[in-house]
């Protein structure tokens, strides 16, 4: 089977950012998934640059709108490749074969007939020399009369009006008050489609039901014809000039989806003897060399351009119709729209810059998107949180734990109560969630093993089979099996995360490369020396991003980078007056040691006590007894962390054992209010603090 699977094409003019990522998180997981199961998928892209804002964007800065894209184009392809979306062809639809394509449609739509003329009166900056689309008109709305309004809609009462109706119209250019002028438009008659719209949006199979009934109820009304679409603005414009209205260009939204068989064609020729256009989006008459499918993935305010006038426009030039338009919902973070004044108007950039892991976020988005269009929240404690129980603590703990006890997986796959066996019929409830755009259900199904394989672990305690050599094949036959289950679920996570799933074939020297991967383990391979492979997600960066993305209000001074203070969460609890003046020499009393958490666990009946197993460094291992149980709900998280510890206090006796030491927190509210302390990456267990 193939499959040809497009992300809207962002706008040039804009940076790549979080609600970007969330399309193509979803795009590039399902084309991995596709391609593990044995599929040839081709994943395209490019950057949507024509318009009145890339225009003005270029004179601003006085260059070329050539050279302007140019530039951003290459900012979006990196931002993109850092995040792991993998496209197979970023192009632009600036590119000569997009030109051919618009042209060579427009024509086709000409010459049926389906194109009216007329004159349309628009806003003109005099100053600017520009006509001024809706949004780069501002003015008093005219039905409420909130100033500083767009001109199309009221942001205060909901209003929508024409520009041309705004009170003290300015535009957002030059300032200068906008007049009226007229100039000849061309419309596409999309009336002439509706039998073939209603057909195709209600019984094609490829919009969802919601969004069918959606279309239908708002704009295939019996009795109400469908507006003509004006698809063309008069010079000045940056795009493709229509080559019967001279003087007159495509409206930016006729040329961008073309964009998607521009980026097709681009990438057909770079392969010309293998990749043929018409196998992988025919005309009609054109017939594939194998089964295909076509599918568009967009946000779900973009869904009529990609349900009415794109397939309108496809089938009045004679081109396949897309199989599938996969539709989600907007990012909001922490329960609101992203918002450049409060920092949540995040770009990838700032993302990654801030130190943050692009896996943290694939896996996030993973666990959220599930097919519908509903929006979906990025809610940054729950993301930290997440990450760390579930990918450190379930996933990669299991490898850490045990890859460093053996040096071989043994020849012969022990027993293991049924649980790889178990995991690996599993894969089909995962592959069928993943196929229909619910990664949320494959996670949740996928954790769902992970804490299985976690209970065999806890069960087999390989740490104990390690202190007694006459345990040894004990031991072997517990990591062969933990560290098979450890490859399973990073086969099925392959496409949320290519990059863990690497490291689990170099770790135990069998690449991870199909789905079929899972379903029997490896046996009697090298296992190589264990590579950090996930750091634990560190709220400290977490809260950077917001700062960060945060634009300082225009009145404050702008603070120095990394002085503006997040706003300490209020937690209703009295400041701890400060304790009794000591002297260095009394601090010098306390000794402070960098300490490696190697294993934790819950007590029974004790509710607040976790029982850790810490290494020392010289100074050896030891075990305490922490009351941080209700601030680490999921304890193997700890495992792996580097933490500090009082390594002089004098030993308690409780009624669970010795404690031999107190790790540091803070605290001291709330019971779930306890923060463990950890040094920067780079200590050394054992290593005094002071
Ligand atoms: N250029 C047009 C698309 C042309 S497709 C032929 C466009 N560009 S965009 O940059 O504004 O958006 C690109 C895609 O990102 C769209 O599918 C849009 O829905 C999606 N998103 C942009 N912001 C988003 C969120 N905050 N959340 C989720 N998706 C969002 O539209
Ligand atoms: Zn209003």
């Amino acid at each position: 089977m193939r499959h040809l699977v497009t992300a809207a094409l962002p706008y040039v003019t804009g940076d790549i950012h979080l609600g970007h990522l969330v399309e193509h998180v979803q795009c590039d997981l399902w084309v991995r998934f596709r391609k593990m199961q044995g599929d040839e998928v081709v994943f395209l892209c490019a950057d949507d640059v024509h318009g009145t804002g890339t225009m003005l964007t270029a004179r601003k800065r006085g260059l070329p709108e050539s050279t302007l894209i140019a530039e951003l184009g290459a900012a979006h392809v990196k931002d993109f490749k850092d995040f792991g979306i993998a496209h197979d062809h970023y192009g632009s639809t600036d590119s000569p074969s997009a030109k051919a394509f618009v042209e060579a449609i427009w024509s086709r739509i000409s010459a049926g007939g389906h194109v009216a003329r007329r004159s349309v009166t628009q806003l003109y900056d005099p100053v600017a020399g520009s006509f001024l689309a809706d949004r780069f008109v501002k003015g008093t709305c005219p039905k409420c009369g909130s100033a500083d309004q767009y001109g199309d809609a009221c942001e205060k009462c909901n209003a929508t009006y024409s520009p041309s109706e705004l009170k003290d119209a300015r535009s957002v250019l030059s300032g200068a008050v906008p007049e009226l002028r007229s100039a000849d438009h061309c419309f596409i008659k999309l009336e002439d489609f509706r039998s073939f719209l209603d057909a195709w949006t209600q019984s094609s199979g490829a919009l969802s039901g919601p969004i069918a009934r959606w279309i239908k109820g708002a704009f295939l009304i019996d009795g109400e014809p469908l507006r003509d679409w004006d698809v063309s603005r008069p010079a000045p414009y940056f795009g493709f000039e229509i080559p019967d209205a001279p003087g007159n260009y495509f409206y930016v939204w006729v040329d961008a989806p073309v964009g998607y068989l521009g980026s097709l064609a681009d990438w057909c020729a770079q392969d010309p003897g293998h990749r043929k256009r018409q196998d992988w989006w025919p005309m009609v008459g054109e017939t594939p060399t194998e089964p295909l499918r076509i599918h568009h993935v967009i946000g779900k305010d973009i869904t009529y351009f990609h349900t009415l006038f794109w397939p309108a426009m496809l089938h009045a030039s004679g081109w396949r119709l897309p199989d599938r338009i996969r539709i989600h919902g907007w990012l909001t973070v922490d329960g609101d729209k992203m918002s450049k004044s409060r920092g949540t108007f995040i770009n990838a950039r700032t993302y990654l810059d801030v130190g943050l892991d692009p896996a943290y976020l694939r896996y996030y988005l993973a666990s959220k998107l599930n097919g519908s269009a509903d929006d979906l929240d990025l809610n940054l404690k729950e993301f930290t949180e997440k990450v760390n129980a579930d990918l450190v603590g379930k996933v990669v703990n299991l490898a850490s734990r045990c890859a460093r006890m053996i040096s071989r997986l043994d020849a012969v796959y022990p027993d293991d109560g049924g649980r790889f066996a178990t995991a690996a019929t599993e894969g089909s409830a995962i592959a069928a969630a993943y196929d229909a755009d619910d990664s949320s259900q494959a996670i949740r199904r996928i954790m769902a093993l992970a804490d299985r394989a976690n209970e065999y672990v806890e069960q087999v305690a390989p740490w104990s089979l390690k202190k007694d050599p006459a345990r040894a094949a004990e031991l072997a036959q517990a990591c062969t099996v933990a560290l098979n289950l450890f490859r399973q679920l990073t086969v099925y996570l392959a496409p949320v995360l290519p990059r863990l799933a690497e490291q689990a074939g170099e770790l135990l020297s069998a690449p991870i490369t199909r789905w079929s991967d899972a379903q029997k383990p490896i046996l009697g391979t090298a296992i190589t020396p264990f590579a950090r492979m996930l750091d634990r997600v560190d709220p400290a960066l977490v809260a950077k991003l917001v700062v960060t993305a945060a634009e300082p209000a225009a009145a404050s001074q702008p603070a120095a980078p990394g002085t503006q203070a997040v706003a300490a969460p209020s937690t209703g609890q009295p400041a701890e007056p400060l304790a009794a003046t000591i002297t260095i020499d009394d601090f010098a009393k306390i000794d402070l040691r960098v300490a490696k958490v190697l294993s934790a666990e819950e007590v029974p009946k004790a509710k607040k006590i976790l029982k850790l197993r810490v290494d020392l460094g010289s100074l050896g291992e030891r075990t305490i007894f922490a009351g941080i149980r209700l601030g680490y709900p999921a304890p193997a998280a700890l495992v792996g962390r580097l933490i500090v510890v009082c390594a002089n206090l004098a030993p308690r006796q409780m009624s669970f054992g010795t404690s031999e030491g107190m790790v540091v927190a803070a605290g001291g509210g709330e019971p779930q209010q306890i923060f463990v302390l950890s040094p920067d990456s780079g200590a050394a267990p054992g290593q005094r603090i002071g």
